[in-house]
C-alpha cells in the first residue's frame, strides 16, 4: 500500500518544479517540463504495481523474468489543467484507459458542478489513477473522486504536482482510502483559493491563456 500521502523529494523533480513555479516560465517551457515532471510522478504512483513473474528466453538461457501482473489501469483527467499530467504519463503507460471529469465552480454556491465524465466502463476492476496538478482547495478533487466511486472504482490513487494542507485534509477526511502523490506540499492557500507560493493557474501556464 501507498503511504497516504507521499511528497517527491527527488532532485530532478524539485529542480524541474522550481522552473515551473518561476513566473518567466514561458508556456512551452511550462508545458515541457510538466511533461517530464509527469514521468517522473508517474514512477512514484505506480511503484507498488502488483508483479507475476513469466518465462523468457535471453539469448543466454531460459528465466523467470518479473512482469507486470497485467492489473488494468484507468488514468482520469480532471479538466482541464489534467490534461498536462496525463500525456506524460500515457507515455509512460501507453496502453492504459483513460477518462475525463470536468467540473467548474457555481459561483454562488462555490459547489463544484459536473459538466463532463466520461470514463471507462469496468472501473472497479482497474486501479484508477486521478490525475490534477494542483490539489488546492480540495472540493473538485474531492467531487471527482465522489464520482469516480459512484461509477464503481474501488481502488484509486490521486496525483498532483502541487498540494496545499488544507486540500490533504479535505481529501484525508472525504476519500481517506485515496493516496496522494505530489511533488510538494506548499504553505497555504490564499483568499482566493490558489496555492502560495504557488505557481499561479496551472491551465493558464500550460495552455497560455490568461
Ligand atoms: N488551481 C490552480 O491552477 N492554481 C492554484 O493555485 C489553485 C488551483
Amino acid at each position: 500500500m501507498l503511504d497516504h500521502l507521499t511528497v517527491v523529494k527527488h532532485p530532478l523533480v524539485q529542480h524541474k518544479l522550481t522552473i515551473m513555479r518561476d513566473k518567466e516560465t514561458s508556456t512551452a517551457g511550462f508545458r515541457q517540463l510538466l511533461r517530464e515532471i509527469s514521468l517522473l510522478l508517474a514512477y512514484e504512483v505506480t511503484r507498488e504495481l502488483d508483479m507475476t513473474e513469466k518465462t523468457i528466453e535471453t539469448p543466454m538461457q531460459t528465466m523467470q523474468a518479473p512482469t507486470l501482473d497485467g492489473k488494468k489501469l484507468a488514468l482520469i483527467s480532471i479538466l482541464r489543467a489534467g490534461n498536462g499530467l496525463l500525456d506524460g504519463i500515457l507515455e509512460l503507460i501507453p496502453s492504459a484507459r483513460v477518462g475525463f471529469v470536468g467540473l467548474y465552480r457555481d459561483e454562488e454556491t462555490l459547489e463544484p458542478v459536473e459538466y463532463y465524465f466520461k470514463v471507462p466502463e469496468d472501473l472497479g476492476d482497474r486501479l484508477v489513477i486521478a490525475v490534477d496538478p494542483m490539489l488546492a482547495t480540495g472540493n473538485s478533487s474531492v467531487a471527482a473522486i465522489d464520482k469516480l466511486k459512484e461509477a464503481g472504482a474501488k481502488n484509486i490513487r490521486f496525483l498532483c504536482l502541487l498540494a496545499a494542507p488544507e486540500g490533504i485534509k479535505r481529501m484525508e477526511e472525504a476519500h481517506p482510502d485515496v493516496p496522494i502523490v505530489t511533488a510538494a506540499v506548499d504553505e497555504k492557500l490564499n483568499e482566493h483559493g490558489y496555492i502560495v507560493p504557488g505557481l499561479g493557474d496551472a491551465g493558464d501556464r500550460m495552455f497560455g491563456t490568461k
